[in-house]
């Protein structure tokens, strides 16, 4: 065993960084003790006829058929940082009419344009537990990101899922619950698509904290490192969490996927060939194509046989003017280390999402704008500063989105505590207190990527964000509705005009709403010593002072809280003089309105909180990884805590919380009665998916005459730092610019890797069916259950089902389905659930498959993960 995992990580790490020669044994021995990455070769080929994908890859053969290899190459490589307008671009296919495809942020909105729309973040729209709601702002995107001429929106996240409450880019995904966030992912896809527009489901995996996800950032953050952080996440964990709600992108046809920064188990996401070959592509089925996170790559033929199929931007480090790909990936073909196969396969997986959601290759439009600028004139080519044109034309996109928009808002803010302030009803006297109530000095736009936390937190920081068009504070809003009241209004937008505020809200019936927040993003930017991850789970800016201080003073003090998830309440949650608090997420650039609709009822709250709100940090058990724990070598992030990760860890560990995952108050009441359970016609016995795949096919023919690859200058000049599929010269070794050049795929390649012959499936998968199993999706059970509004007004309700899976390593309860329903008052209506063979499974790693336990299973219908109301035993 310790010979393998030896030999295994000498393959590995000469694969990685042709640096075998330099590390010593003990290096090597040191290495081999940590997590490891089976290998999984040889890289699944598409399935031409897969549910939903079969007219696209009809489409699609007919199409790459046609092509050379240096088309194909093109397909597959980026052009480099700046090379073209969007945040990434491969090369064109001009002589069949394709333009460069477009492969740009963000999960809420376009990054980095004008007369775009900033959506609320996955997070926010995870409150609503409204998948009508998740799939129109899927739609909403999508639309806009066609209308700017972009043909993959880089979104939506599932990675990080949020295994700590204090990961940086977590407001970007969903929920910690990986169901929640399942059909987050299946909803928004299917939005995106439904407008034209690839989706991509990202980041591919474990990518669950900033801090190591890239050697050069930790390097500049003063971090010794050689190389990222290493996820160690067993099997079971993998299928049971993390890997979940990619299944639901999946499943719902998610044209691309992006491999991650960091490594799993010590392999590259981007060269991991068991988390892309083994899970993504032959157990999932997926038929789409895989990109590599910007930069995230860091080899050429081992990411291409690891099942890599872009690779983002293109250039090995931004703006070297080389690439692992191009003009190297033309010449492993040639020469024979990458299968000719392999190469198809992209091509095909690329150019079948892009049929699935377009017609023809020649009816895109021109990409309208360009990222790296909003100067109407400029260099297209903007990182050479060539071909000076105009490059924005400021197309309006918004249509009526900012409808959607305050609505989200509005329906994913959560009512944590009212004791009976909250709705308002034209108040004599509204006192808004705290800076996040107002605007930035400095302009809703004007931190690069949000960077910084002035001003009312409506997106937190990073490339997953966008421009606002404009920003409605809480503070233009609340003032607007007052003054059409008739209430007296005061606003004080600093945390720290202590004397001030004292003064204002201890006059006699005032009713003091004080904001409050705190912020995250991505790691590229350090916000107040939050490289990215928050360093702390406390509000921001004082924050809690300015609370304690308020309620001190006012015995009706109302809290608002915009944030990236749970903040610690546990100071003054519980003062009675803090009369309501609500969490409101971040809710884009309708922010104000959004909040009003909620403190003065015109919208009824029916939010739930996606994660647990803990009382102190420790409480969430697992945490993020702060300073390096492998010498210069791979800080080594073990996943330990399995499953239990927020409400799971809180249940076993048996801790009371502050407020609960699920948990949100309503203006009216609801009473829960009448659970049934319905047990549909599928009694079939699961069988498991047996047989070969065909062998890989190939399309095309190509030359084998160097001649034929080189750059042709007499047709078009050579764009500085740019990225082509083209030789320079004839000479391999000198085209290939690579010391190394030379070596066999059976000298640096892992065994099968470039494999042609037809491959067992996986038992767990689905053939044709992405997603696994078809009957991994069967309904073994309906459950039903009645919801009366017994309140005075109509509300919507968000049931949740439950199921207990009964075995002693299992979470106290899980969820596994909801809806959110409008009930008039006095009525009741049907909550109806579903479970599935999967929802009552687990994964059993020696399976390799989805089993069903023999333990109890207990299914739970209520109004949070601490309040089942109703439960019923399955038998
Ligand atoms: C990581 O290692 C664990 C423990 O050996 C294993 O169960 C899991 O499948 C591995 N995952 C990957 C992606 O290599
Ligand atoms: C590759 O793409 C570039 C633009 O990115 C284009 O100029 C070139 O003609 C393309 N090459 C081929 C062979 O299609
Ligand atoms: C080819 O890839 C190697 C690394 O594997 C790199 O050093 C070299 O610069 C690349 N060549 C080109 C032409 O981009
Ligand atoms: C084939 O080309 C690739 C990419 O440049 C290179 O890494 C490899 O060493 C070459 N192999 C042979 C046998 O020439
Ligand atoms: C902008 O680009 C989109 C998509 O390519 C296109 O539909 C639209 O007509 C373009 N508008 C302008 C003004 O160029
Ligand atoms: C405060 O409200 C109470 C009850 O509505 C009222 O009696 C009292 O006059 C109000 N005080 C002021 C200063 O408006
Ligand atoms: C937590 O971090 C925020 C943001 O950097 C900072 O304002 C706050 O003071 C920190 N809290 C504590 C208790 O240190
Ligand atoms: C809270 O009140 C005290 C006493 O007035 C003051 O010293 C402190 O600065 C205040 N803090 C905030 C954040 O309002
Ligand atoms: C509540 O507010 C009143 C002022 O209205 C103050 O006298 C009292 O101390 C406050 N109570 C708490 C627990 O802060
Ligand atoms: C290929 O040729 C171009 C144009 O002369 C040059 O800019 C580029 O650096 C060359 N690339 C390599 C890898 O030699």
């Amino acid at each position: 065993m310790q010979l393998k995992f030896a030999a295994q990580w000498l393959l590995a790490v000469a694969v990685e960084h042709s640096l075998a020669n330099d590390l010593n044994l003990q290096q090597l021995e040191k290495r081999a003790a940590l997590a490891y990455s089976e290998p999984f070769y040889p890289s699944p080929w598409m399935n031409p006829e897969a549910d939903g994908w079969a007219e696209a890859y009809a489409k699609a053969r007919e199409f790459v058929s046609q092509l050379t290899l240096l088309e194909k190459v093109n397909l597959t490589t980026g052009v480099g940082w700046g090379a073209e307008q969007c945040v990434g671009q491969v090369g064109a296919i001009p002589r069949l009419g394709l333009r460069s495809l477009c492969m740009h942020d963000s999960p809420l909105g376009i990054r980095g344009t004008d007369f775009n729309s900033a959506f609320p973040s996955g997070q926010t729209v995870a409150a609503t537990f409204d998948r009508g709601l998740m799939y129109r702002r899927g739609y909403a995107m999508g639309k806009e990101a066609k209308g700017k001429g972009v043909d993959v929106l880089l979104g939506p996240v599932a990675g990080p899922l949020g295994r700590a409450p204090a990961g940086g880019r977590n407001w970007e995904g969903f929920s910690p619950d990986p169901v929640l966030t399942g059909v987050g992912m299946a909803e928004t896809i299917k939005g995106i698509q439904d407008a034209g527009t690839i989706a991509c489901a990202k980041h591919f995996i474990g990518n669950e904290q900033e801090h190591f996800r890239q050697v050069g950032e930790s390097q500049g953050y003063g971090f010794d490192i050689t190389e990222t952080l290493s996820s160690n996440i067993d099997d079971k964990t993998m299928h049971e969490l993390y890997l979940w709600p990619f299944v639901d992108a999946v499943r719902a046809g998610v044209g691309s996927v992006m491999c991650s920064y960091q490594q799993v188990n010590n392999s590259y996401g981007c060269q991991n060939s068991k988390l892309m070959n083994g899970l993504l592509k032959a157990e999932l089925g997926f038929q789409g194509f895989v990109m590599s996170d910007w930069q995230a790559q860091h080899t050429g033929a081992a990411s291409a046989v690891a099942g890599l199929d872009m690779t983002m931007p293109g250039d090995t480090v931004f703006n070297s003017g080389l690439s692992y790909w191009g003009a190297n990936l033309t010449l492993a073909v040639l020469n024979g280390t990458v299968p000719a196969y392999r190469l198809d396969d992209m091509a095909m997986r690329i150019m079948a999402a892009f049929f699935k959601v377009n017609k023809k290759v020649d009816e895109l439009e021109p990409i309208n704008f360009s990222f790296w600028t909003l100067d109407t004139y400029g260099p297209i080519h903007w990182a050479a500063g060539k071909d000076y044109q105009q490059i924005n034309w400021h197309v309006d996109v918004r249509a009526d989105h900012g409808n959607l928009i305050r609505d989200i808002g509005a329906k994913g803010t959560v009512l944590l505590k009212n004791t009976g302030s909250l709705p308002l009803k034209k108040p004599k006297f509204v006192a808004v207190i705290g800076e996040d109530a107002g605007s930035n000095p400095k302009g809703p736009n004007g931190c690069a990527d949000r960077g910084c936390d002035d001003g009312t937190a409506a997106m937190g920081w990073g490339s997953g964000t966008a421009s606002f068009p404009y920003l409605v504070t809480p503070d233009a809003a609340l003032q607007a509705q007052a003054v059409q009241d008739g209430s007296r209004y005061e606003s004080i937008l600093s945390n720290y005009a202590a004397s001030q505020t004292k003064a204002l809200v201890s006059q006699d019936n005032v009713t003091a709403i004080v904001f409050v927040n705190a912020d995250s993003g991505e790691g590229f930017i350090n916000v107040d010593g939050n490289i990215g991850d928050r360093k702390n789970l406390t509000l921001w800016k004082d924050g809690d002072a300015l609370v304690k201080n308020v309620s001190s003073w006012c015995s009706n003090t109302i809290v608002v809280i915009h944030s990236p998830g749970p903040v610690l309440l546990t100071e003054w949650y519980d003062n009675p003089n803090i009369t309501a608090i609500l969490w409101a997420g971040f809710p884009g650039q309708e922010s104000g309105n959004s909040i009003t609709d909620v403190l003065y009822g015109k919208v009824n709250p029916a939010g739930r909180s996606p994660f647990t709100w803990g009382a102190t940090r420790e409480g969430y058990g697992a945490d993020l990884l702060y300073k390096p724990n492998n010498g210069r070598d791979a800080p080594q992030q073990d996943f330990t805590e399995g499953v239990f990760i927020d409400y799971r860890y809180f249940d076993k560990a048996n801790t009371s919380v502050i407020y609960e995952f699920g948990h949100g108050l309503s203006y009216t009441t609801f009473e829960y009665s009448n659970i049934k359970v319905e047990k549909p016609d599928h009694s079939s016995e699961y069988k498991p998916t047996t047989g070969k795949t065909s062998p890989a096919p190939t399309f095309g023919n190509y030359s084998t005459d160097l001649n034929d690859y080189v750059f042709p200058s007499d047709e078009f000049p050579y764009v500085y730092q740019y990225i082509y599929p083209y030789l320079n010269t004839t000479d391999p070794k000198k085209a290939s610019a690579d010391p190394h050049y030379g070596q066999t795929a059976e000298q640096f390649l892992p065994p099968h890797a470039t494999d042609s012959s037809a491959q067992p499936y996986p038992r767990s998968s689905g053939k044709n069916s992405p997603g696994g199993n078809r009957q991994l999706y069967d309904v073994l059970y309906t459950i039903t259950a009645d919801i009366k509004n017994t309140g005075a007004i109509a509300g919507d309700e968000v049931p949740q089902l439950y199921v207990s899976l009964g075995g002693p390593d299992d979470p106290k309860i899980q969820l596994r389905d909801f809806d959110r329903i409008r009930i008039d008052p006095g009525q009741t209506a049907t909550f109806r659930g579903t479970l599935t063979r999967r929802d009552l499974s687990n994964w059993d790693p020696a399976v390799q498959d989805w089993v069903i336990s023999e333990h109890k299973k207990t299914a739970y219908v209520g109004r949070s993960s601490r309040k089942l109301d109703l439960s019923v035993e399955l038998d």
